[in-house]
């Protein structure tokens, strides 16, 4: 079983060798910028575990997990001017350090430099994946414009946000074991399975970014704290909070929501989040996803250890950033 650490140290150097152009400088220094700035690369590790898992040699995987990773950068890179944030693993973001147009096209570079990954693979496995890679982009665009949508309505159900996350998170980790088990030659119903395990992870890992965003501490988080309570988003701890509420508690939510002053805003929901068990619930909610992703690993049929994909799910339930 290799470490988490080795395939982590692996996928820095894939990424460092890739060479992007210096002209113009304005499109390529903000891709080499972002992409330096670390993140867990959890998606490409998990496509190289998924290939791995299959009885294939890992690197077999390389050229989908840095397909997946590109996507995943450019659409941070884009999630950031829509959610207006200033800060994203510990430093300035691309449309503060640059500007927004400049973070537009090169995002969109990026997506077409993910898309370059797949060609590295035969006809029958290029289309394989083309498939599975443009379903789940297009979802993850569908999942954003939810997001976004949610921001301005006063209603939303669990059901609906469930299904918002399930688009804009779940299904690029789906997409990512997915084709790792492909590449590795894993049979259609166990890629199903992969697929699912993805799903299930996806949702606890985005309820954890929900709480991680308002109760997290910036200097782990890397973003700013508080950023969803200031663009009133739709999370599991706002609508958990909301059903708990009772009459007076919905007017001081609904008062919070108009408040001005960034920091107090933040602090009071925060308080009254607590108070009204919202974050506890999500923590229920979330271990029960990952519980749920456990067992949808645990079906696969396939005889290789699932011992590395256990350990990385065990990793991002325990992370604070
Ligand atoms: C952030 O993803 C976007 C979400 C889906 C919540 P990560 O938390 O995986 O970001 P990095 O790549 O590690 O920075
Ligand atoms: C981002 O969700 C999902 C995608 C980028 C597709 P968030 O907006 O919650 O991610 P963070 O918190 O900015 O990383
Ligand atoms: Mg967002
Ligand atoms: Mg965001
Ligand atoms: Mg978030």
């Amino acid at each position: 079983m290799k470490s988490l650490a080795t395939y982590s140290a692996y996928l820095e150097n894939a990424l460092q060798q890739a060479h992007f152009p210096t002209q113009p400088a304005n499109l390529y220094d903000p891709l080499r910028y972002f992409l330096q700035l670390g993140g867990k690369r959890m998606r490409p590790m998990l496509s190289l575990m998924a290939c791995k898992m299959t009885g294939s040699a890992f690197e077999k995987a390389l050229p989908a997990a840095l397909a997946v990773e590109y996507f995943h950068n450019f659409s941070l890179i884009h999630d950031d001017i829509m959610d207006a944030a200033p800060i994203r693993r510990g430093q300035a973001t691309v449309h503060e350090r640059w500007n927004a147009n400049i973070a537009i096209l090169s995002g969109d570079v990026l997506l077409v430099k993910a898309y370059e990954q797949l060609t590295k693979y035969d006809s029958n496995t290029f289309h394989a994946l083309f498939n599975v890679f443009n379903k789940t982009a297009i979802e993850v665009c569908e999942g954003q414009q939810m997001d976004m949508d949610f921001e301005l309505r006063n209603e939303v159900s669990e059901a609906e946000y469930l299904e918002m996350i399930r688009l804009k998170t779940s299904v690029l980790l789906g997409c990512a074991l997915q084709m790792g088990g492909l590449v590795g030659g894993a049979s259609q119903k166990d890629a199903a399975l992969l697929y699912s395990f993805g799903e299930e992870l996806g949702l606890a890992f985005q309820i954890q970014d929900d709480i991680l965003d308002l109760y997290g501490d910036t200097a782990q988080v890397g973003k700013q704290v508080g950023g969803d309570v200031l663009a009133n988003k739709k999370t599991l701890l706002s609508i958990s909070a909301k059903k708990a509420a009772d009459n007076t508690q919905l007017q001081t939510l609904a008062a919070l929501e108009q408040l001005q002053d960034p920091l107090l805003k933040v602090e009071k929901t925060k308080e009254l989040y607590t108070a009204l068990g919202a974050r506890h619930y999500c923590e229920e909610q979330m271990k029960a996803h990952h519980q749920k992703a456990l067992a949808a690993l645990s079906r696969i049929e396939i005889d290789g250890s699932k011992s590395e994909l256990e350990e990385l799910a065990e990793f991002l339930f325990a992370r604070t950033h």
